[in-house]
């Protein structure tokens, strides 16, 4: 089977590519405006005119010196009969192209004012967690649900990559510029990627870089002493200062505009600069400095915890760990270091508060990192759109006057896509990336909105019935995935390792820190700063308070910070173990609702891709009913409370 052209489906170019259009300017991404339309053209009758022909539309390309964030704004206006686009760089002008795209007819009707498009996020990054060689335990792509990398395959950086040139037009579309192609957890083989393979990293960029699209590597920290040979990889000491100049100088030289490294370092087993009695500043600051010269940007993750801890020690909270170990080094990273902070304290959950890390380092470059790929939200055979989670990560303010989109200086998606034909294996996926793109543009945009947009562009002329049933299908997607899978913000409760399924007991006597103490009488963590972790009292302004008592936090966080009886009563006004039966029977039924509504859609939509979601659909029920009847016996064995509607429970 062909690749799905995802969002940019030909038809979607149907507006532009009717119309008498004049490109002006020159350099690369401008010659990529210019085949763009050319394309579009040949197809929908309309021409690229040279300057003094009457055009429909202009796309133009000023240059000159524009302030900071210009490179990537445009600004459109309409009169006179014609839509022009001007940018000051050649990002801006791809990036007005593709909002003209969305408009469709819409952007040559009537007559409208300048407006001024930029994006509020400078970083919107996506991390390839992608392995060159296959993986023993994690595969090819680590937590990946699409198949093989689009990168890699065969042990090296592919011979053709139509595919990658295919997929940095997507990313460009959406607003996406920033792609680290490698695991974070960087093996033996994926560290030469850094040295001698740099070659096979620079065909990538050479892809990517037509839709602006920057490259970065993640690396080792002890990449001087396994690539380099040196004694030691510590950041204080001189000989591996020098080698990491001297690697990244080399970089530099196969990729003038690499955009720099991504670390794990110090986490879940990856080497780092506590070896050396040495702090993650110093360690960030190493590479900062080998970069500086270049331009180039560290993005150093603050996923850090004790991932060997004794489930018997109450004492030690993994939630709390990333506050620890990063907010007493606030001020001392440099300038072009990023902390990379996952938007909650665990990992990734259907369901967490925000990581208070947020917003508690006002002298550190932040950027925020959420998960595509649904290692935790159904592994794309549910269907789980996470627009919405997204979106209330983003307007989240940490002491309640934090404005709308500055709550980070990047934010990155961990990618859910690869050589799959659909791109991310539920076709439906598709909308995460598409959705994510464009709340890195603007973190303060309706997702809904958004998702009318990937809607609109998919289904070029869609008729009302299948935008309808699309909605029907996605909106509510992530809060019924929530209700089936683990309740009211405990988290975890999945299979452990490949995290697919429910495992209520799973990580319980493990030692990853992610317990919800289940007993008798009742369930959650007891993170208040009264007579639990102290993780609450972490957050700032109003939060610490609204966190600290059952009475005042949310009901859908109540079990992450608090262990209470199966009889406390929600706000919601049932007690919690009813809303634990209650919400499980409604995931299943409203699962199987969007089933029942996809399966209505089949005269609408192309047969293999209405054929590949109906397919998920059976599995993604199947497993929801696992979910529903293994979480329900499990608390009515442990509670001994019934089901106050008598449904059947094991
Ligand atoms: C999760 C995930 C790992 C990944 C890690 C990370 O724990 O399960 O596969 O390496 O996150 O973000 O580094």
């Amino acid at each position: 089977m062909d690749v799905d052209p995802a969002w940019l489906p030909a038809a979607a170019f149907r507006a532009v590519g009717a119309r008498r259009t004049l490109v002006r300017g020159a350099g690369p991404l401008v010659d990529t405006v210019r085949a763009e339309v050319a394309r579009a053209c040949e197809r929908f009758g309309g021409r690229v005119v040279p300057k003094g022909t009457p055009a429909g539309l202009v796309l133009e390309l000023t240059g000159g010196a524009g302030g900071a964030g210009d490179e990537e704004a445009f600004a459109c206006v309409r009169e006179g009969g014609t839509t022009t686009v001007t940018a000051h760089g050649g990002r801006g002008l791809l990036y007005g192209l593709f909002h003209v795209v969305r408009l469709g007819e819409d952007a040559f009707r009537g007559e409208w004012e300048r407006e001024e498009h930029r994006p509020t996020v400078a970083l919107r990054m996506l991390d390839h967690w992608d392995n060159v060689a296959v993986h023993p335990v994690m595969g090819q792509v680590e937590r990946g649900y699409a198949g093989g990398s689009l990168f890699w395959a065969d042990g090296r950086a592919r011979g053709d990559l139509e595919r990658v040139r295919a997929y940095g037009r997507l990313l460009a579309a959406c607003g996406i510029n920033a792609v680290a192609v490698n695991n974070v957890n960087v093996h033996a083989t994926e560290a030469h990627l850094l040295t001698d393979r740099i070659g096979e990293v620079a065909g990538i960029a050479d892809a990517l870089r037509p839709y602006g699209v920057r490259t970065h590597l993640s690396v080792s920290f002890a990449a001087p002493v396994v690539l380099g040979g040196l004694p030691t990889a510590d950041p204080l000491d001189e000989r591996v200062r020098a080698w990491w100049a001297a690697a990244t100088a080399r970089v530099y030289e196969a990729i003038p505009d690499f955009g720099g490294y991504v670390v794990k370092a110090d986490s879940e087993g990856q080497p780092g600069p506590f070896a050396y009695g040495r702090t993650h500043a110093d360690g960030a600051n190493l590479l900062a400095a080998a970069l500086a010269p270049h331009g180039g940007t560290v993005h150093w993750r603050a996923f850090v915890y004790d991932h060997r801890q004794d489930w018997r020690d109450r004492t030690t909270d993994r939630a709390r760990a990333a506050y620890d170990h990063f907010v007493p080094l606030d001020g001392e990273f440099a300038p072009n270091a990023v902390l990379q902070v996952k938007h909650g304290p665990m990992d990734f959950q259907v369901r967490e508060p925000v990581s208070p890390l947020i917003g508690a380092m006002p002298r550190t470059r932040l950027a925020v990192e959420v998960q595509a790929t649904q290692e935790y939200t159904g592994q794309q055979r549910h269907v789980c759109w996470l627009g919405p989670m997204w979106s209330e990560v983003l307007r989240f303010r940490p002491d309640g006057e934090v404005p709308a989109g500055r709550l980070a200086d990047g934010l990155v998606a961990v990618s859910n896509a690869g050589d799959d034909p659909f791109w991310t294996g539920h076709p439906l996926a598709q909308a995460n990336l598409y959705t994510f793109g464009r709340l890195a543009w603007d973190p303060a945009a309706d997702p809904l909105a958004v998702l009318d947009e990937w809607i609109a562009l998919t289904h070029p002329g869609a008729p009302e019935r299948l935008a309808a049933g699309l909605h029907a299908v996605l909106d509510g997607s992530w809060s019924t995935y929530e209700k089936y899978t683990a309740p009211l913000g405990v988290g975890f409760m999945v299979q452990p390792g490949h995290h697919y399924g429910p495992g209520v007991d799973g990580y319980e006597y493990s030692p990853w820190g992610t317990y919800h103490f289940a007993d008798r009488d009742g369930v959650g963590v007891d993170r208040s700063a009264a007579t639990g972790t102290g993780y609450a009292a972490q957050y700032a302004g109003p939060w610490a308070k609204v966190y600290e008592s059952p009475d005042t936090c949310p009901d859908e966080l109540l079990l992450f910070f608090h262990h209470v009886p199966y009889g406390h009563v929600l706000h919601s006004g049932k007690t919690m173990i009813q809303h634990i039966y209650d919400t499980h029977f409604e995931g299943v039924e409203e699962a199987e609702e969007a089933r029942r509504v996809w399966a209505g859609l089949a005269d609408l939509v192309e047969p293999a891709r209405h054929a590949r979601v109906a397919e998920r659909f059976e599995e993604q029920l199947r497993s929801a009913r696992e979910w529903r009847d293994q979480v329900n016996s499990y608390f009515l064995r442990k509670s001994g409370v019934p089901d106050e509607r008598g449904r059947t429970i094991y």
